[in-house]
């Protein structure tokens, strides 16, 4: 298999639509547009972090009930961008300005623009101009883990005005399993250390850490030199843990919890057809390749049960009997 990311996340599509936890999304859309009607003349403005290929912002645009957005799409990787940016344009009533964005053609007042730029790089400059300060809203999905819990939340709110919103559903909330079992401790054993994976050491600015919750799943220090502003600051945090983290960061971080749900994705075959729907069966490709890369340099997992395990799974997805469980949650919050 030949792992595409513009690819994977297109086939993700349909498995996150399905998932989406249907009242925090309704709440987030009353809430939002309650923001429009409180602003009239201007418009709402949104920053979508990690926005992959685009759909989550089509989504947005179409159902949102506000007259006028200005919509910012931020990617670090430029395969997607141009994804979103094709999807974008095929999608929603818009054509491409002088400027590299796209506004609407329609009754709507909607402006697109497309950033390439790391979420910390862009939270530091955007900030720096005043005219694209702050927003409205914030969009994030799947996304949160790329920095601790608490940190993204800490960028989120330096983002958003008072009172605005951050929509961040689908983040992974502890368990990932793929059925049926033919080896059942080898699972155990494969999901154990994958999410083990997860744990990782982020270097940060200083400015960012510790964790003011003290809680040991977040442990700060110091790399090298004086106690200064901008050091860089080593942070390990568990992303498998990011779902229930949004909500138990969130306080510390200025926020408040509007509302939250669970957003499992479940990927089996099609009652009806016994096959998979859309390119569901390419996401569960994707989701084999990457237990494989996470576990490949892993001490604790024997390569060739490894090698054994992956092609049983893979026979499976081939015979279209593969099933996969995670569980996530969407949560909306409110800047205090
Ligand atoms: C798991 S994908 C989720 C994409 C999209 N939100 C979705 O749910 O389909 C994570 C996305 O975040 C982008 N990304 C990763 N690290 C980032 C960073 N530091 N700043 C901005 N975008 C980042 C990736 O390029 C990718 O498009």
């Amino acid at each position: 298999m030949t792992f595409s990311y513009p690819r994977y996340l297109e086939a993700k599509r349909s498995v996150d639509e399905r998932a989406r936890h249907p009242k925090v999304w309704t709440t987030f859309l009353e809430a939002a547009a309650e923001i429009a009607l409180a602003n009239p003349g201007r418009p709402l403005r949104v920053l979508e972090i990690g926005a992959g290929v685009g759909d989550l912002a089509i989504k947005i645009l179409n159902e949102l009930d506000a007259e006028s957005v200005n919509y910012t799409v931020l990617d670090v990787n430029a395969d997607n961008l141009d994804r979103a940016r094709e999807r974008i344009a095929s999608s929603l009533d818009m054509e491409a300005s002088e400027d590299d964005a796209f506004v609407s053609t329609s009754r709507r007042n909607h402006r697109v623009r497309f950033v390439e730029d790391d979420l910390t790089s862009f939270a530091r400059h955007d900030r720096e101009e005043p005219d694209t300060g702050t927003y409205h809203v914030i969009v994030g999905q799947a996304i949160i883990d790329i920095l601790p819990t608490y940190i993204s939340l800490r960028i989120a709110h330096g983002l958003l005005r008072s009172g605005g919103l951050a929509y961040l559903p689908i983040h992974v909330d502890g368990l990932t399993e793929f059925e049926p079992t033919e080896m059942y401790d080898m699972d155990k054993r494969v999901m154990n250390v994958y999410h083990d994976t997860m744990t990782r050491t982020y270097s940060v600015d200083a400015r960012w850490g510790p964790d003011p919750s003290g809680a040991d799943r977040s442990d700060a220090a110091r790399i090298d030199g004086a106690p200064t502003v901008c050091d860089a600051i080593a942070v390990q945090s568990d992303g498998a843990r990011c779902g229930r983290d949004l909500l138990i960061d969130a306080p510390g971080a200025g926020f408040d919890v509007v509302d939250a749900g669970s957003s499992d994705w479940l990927v089996r075959p099609d009652s009806k057809t016994g096959g998979y729907v859309e390119e569901e069966d390419y996401f569960l490709a994707c989701m084999l390749h990457f237990v494989e890369e996470a576990l490949t340099d892993a001490a604790s997992i024997d390569r060739s049960q490894l090698e054994d395990w992956l092609a049983r799974r893979r026979r499976q997805l081939d015979d279209a009997t593969l099933m996969l469980l995670v569980h996530n949650l969407d949560v909306l919050l409110r800047r205090r």
